[in-house]
């Protein structure tokens, strides 16, 4: 068989060529399969459908700038920590044996906490882009977890397992990149065992927007008192801003979200009526951070990966906007959430 061209190699991100010599099947799997590693040892392991979709909404980060990607947010320790906190916060009583990480990208940040918490447990890691899949092959190869792991390229709308299949259903970041979360979440209900959960970190709309509002205030500001910030500065504070507006609201059909990556931010109602109506028993909610500091601890955080620089850098009537961002708030702190650990329960 022909080698595929670069070309082709870029746009597989959830497509299988369609080489029916390759079939495989997987007992909690509904459908055909191929191994995309048939078709280019880059992705060996890496299972697809076998009956081509087209991938939307994936940019280039996760796809040709996959490694790039994988190296920059790989945070095995603390990702191990929110994964026990969820834990907790569900009172798992039995350690899962069956495992589905959907979105898993690379790993580093679910898959193989998991494995390392659960030795026992099967997995099947899935993500639309067949660049990230290949690294967490690789490196579940050098974990040597590779005999309990089933890597699958499919997107996480796409509700291919066979119904009561697992007992721990995880998305470490997924759900706010998705057109309709809902699907993810109906389809993770249905392939969990009664008693199972599904776990959840995600992006919340009020800690986000009460952010975007200070580098709002912030860039304004600068203009009317002509002190200018640097361009690189002014320029992250705008991205932000209208970042978190095109995030806003739950109408996702607009060509644009399938252009962009991150596409939603969350609400309390949204989990909680979601689980309600498909049948979850329980939802639980809680902020990762602190809720103190937390508006000032996310500014300083943003600045420092976005603009590459400090609150310090910014002259005093702009860091004194970030320090006062937690100040109006005291018992409501805990309602403010700006990233959170979801539990859903069946
Ligand atoms: C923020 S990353 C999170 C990756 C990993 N779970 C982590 O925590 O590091 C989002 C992941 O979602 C994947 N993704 C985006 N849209 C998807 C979709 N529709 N179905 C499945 N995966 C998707 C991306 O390829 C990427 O790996």
């Amino acid at each position: 068989m022909e080698a595929p061209t670069e070309e082709q190699y870029q746009k597989v991100s959830f497509m299988a060529f369609g080489d029916r010599s390759t079939v495989a099947r997987h007992p909690s799997i509904s459908i055909d399969l191929t191994n995309l590693g048939h078709l280019d040892s880059r992705f060996e392991n890496v299972l697809a459908p076998a009956i081509r979709e087209e991938a939307v909404g994936l940019t280039a980060q996760f796809t040709d700038n996959a490694e790039t990607y994988a190296n920059a947010y790989a945070s095995t320790p603390y990702f191990t920590w929110l994964i026990k906190r969820a834990v907790a916060l569900a009172d798992l009583s039995q350690a899962p044996r069956d495992i589905l990480d959907i979105g898993a990208g690379a790993g580093d940040n679910s898959t193989f906490p998991a494995a390392e918490m659960w030795p026992e447990a099967s997995i099947i890691a899935t993500d639309l882009s067949a660049q990230l899949l290949a690294i967490l092959n690789r490196e579940a190869k050098k974990r040597e977890v590779s005999s309990r792991l089933t890597i699958v390229c499919v997107d996480a709308m796409n509700d291919i397992f066979e119904e009561q299949s697992f007992d721990l259903v995880m998305g470490s970041a997924i759900l706010h990149h998705l057109i309709e979360p809902l699907d993810a979440l109906k389809a993770a209900h249905r392939v969990l065992r009664p008693g199972g959960i599904a776990i959840f970190f995600e992006p919340f709309e009020l800690g986000y927007s009460l952010v975007a509002n200070v580098f709002d205030r912030i860039s304004s500001e600068s203009a009317l008192r002509n002190e200018p910030l640097s361009p690189e500065v002014i320029s992250f504070m705008k991205n932000f801003v209208q970042d978190i507006k095109r995030r806003l609201g739950t109408d996702k059909s607009a060509p644009l979200y399938r252009e962009i990556d991150d596409k939603w931010l969350f609400t309390r109602p949204y989990f909680t009526e979601a689980a309600a109506k498909i049948g979850f028993s329980d939802c639980l909610i809680e902020g990762i951070q602190e809720p103190k500091l937390q508006l000032s601890r996310y500014i300083k955080t943003f600045l420092r990966i976005g603009a590459k620089t400090t609150v310090d850098a910014l002259p005093p009537w702009a860091q004194h906007l970030c320090e006062a961002a937690d100040e109006m708030f005291v018992e409501s702190t805990r309602e403010i959430i700006t990233e959170a650990i979801v539990v859903m329960k069946k």
